[in-house]
């Protein structure tokens, strides 16, 4: 018969109720970055592929503005703290450039899930001569606009 000290037991016993009781992060659902874009994430398949929608508040074109498709994948590695990595490209229907954004779903301080993130946005410029101005880069923070379900 193995014994299991006193200690051991409390010890286990406290770790896996941390990791039961700890809030996890999840992408799909809606999200407004501090921008004001809003960004839906509608399905993740059972490989973390995701897509969705994504409406900017902002943009470096003189177009009117109009709701974009994404596309992402969130980390296939384990992910024992529920805080997954992820990154997705939103093709933008009203120009013709493309971002990319890397970021970290989190829990903040205060038990809410928040996307940090980093993107590029290369816009289309008419010669290689201009491609040194073609890239900016810039972070987003994600907030969720409704409870996931
Ligand atoms: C374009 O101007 O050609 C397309 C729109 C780009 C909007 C950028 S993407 C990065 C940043 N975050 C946003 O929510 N909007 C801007």
């Amino acid at each position: 018969m193995v014994q299991v000290s006193p200690f051991l037991l409390v010890l286990f016993l406290a770790l896996g109720a941390h990791g039961l009781s700890a809030k996890k992060c999840f992408l799909t659902g809606h999200w407004v970055n501090d921008l004001g874009s809003n960004m839906t994430i509608t399905s993740m398949n059972a490989n973390g592929d995701f897509t969705g929608s994504y409406h900017t508040a902002v943009t470096a074109t003189s177009n009117e503005i109009k709701v974009s498709p994404l596309q992402g994948s969130r980390q296939r590695g384990t992910n024992l703290k529920g805080q997954p990595t992820f990154g997705f490209t939103v093709n933008w229907s009203f120009s013709d450039s493309i971002t990319v954004f890397t970021g970290q779903c989190f829990m903040d301080d205060e038990g809410k899930e928040v996307l940090r993130t980093m993107w590029l946005l290369r816009s289309h410029v008419d010669d290689i001569k201009s491609d040194w101005k073609a890239t900016r880069v810039g972070t987003n923070v994600f907030t969720r606009l409704q409870q996931h379900q």
